[in-house]
């Protein structure tokens, strides 16, 4: 069954109102794997000619989730973060993002300093969705011409989030 962007963010929409906990972000992480995988969503959104960086494909207006195709003019690592009050879902449609998620060892009191441990480390490879909520610390490296869908809970831009910088262990804020 053929499924449009259109559809998925009324599901989204529809599925939100009637739980934004963790049961109605796996629903919408299920269908982010049914999006990616629509030949006729891939064509419009992810073509081979389709510009570089980030382009906003729908942002609710009523309840702030935002939807957003990336393709990777170079390869790019993040620096660990996280994602605040919100969460983030990540949908892989070529290559793949090398995500390392990461526990907290030291004991915070610090307020400028995070130790850091891996805790797991994998590949988001096509067709993939990958969820991390909240204050989860992640880092994502992804190569040269990798492109991925991402569907947060609100736009991230406007809330508070931690980085840290690895080299250092400091939190950037
Ligand atoms: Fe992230």
């Amino acid at each position: 069954m053929p499924y449009s962007l259109q559809e998925f963010c009324e599901d989204t929409k529809r599925i939100l109102k009637v739980d934004p906990g963790r049961g109605g972000v796996k629903s919408v992480m299920a269908n982010i794997g049914r999006l990616i995988k629509d030949d006729d969503f891939i064509k419009e959104y992810f073509h081979d000619e389709i510009e570089h960086g980030v382009r906003r494909l729908y942002v609710d207006g009523e309840l702030g989730f935002v939807v957003l195709g990336y393709r990777c003019e170079k390869a790019h690592s993040t620096p660990v973060h996280d994602h605040g009050n919100s969460w983030a879902l990540y949908g892989q449609v070529r290559d793949y993002t090398e995500m390392t998620e990461y526990d907290r060892i030291d004991d915070g009191t610090d307020p400028t300093i995070a130790k850091l441990g891996v805790k797991t480390r994998y590949k988001l490879n096509p067709g993939r969705v990958g969820m991390y909520w909240g204050k989860q610390l992640h880092a994502a490296f992804t190569p040269v011409g990798c492109r991925y869908l991402r569907v947060t809970g609100t736009d991230l831009d406007r809330i508070a989030r931690v980085r840290i910088d690895q080299a250092t262990s400091r939190i950037m804020g």
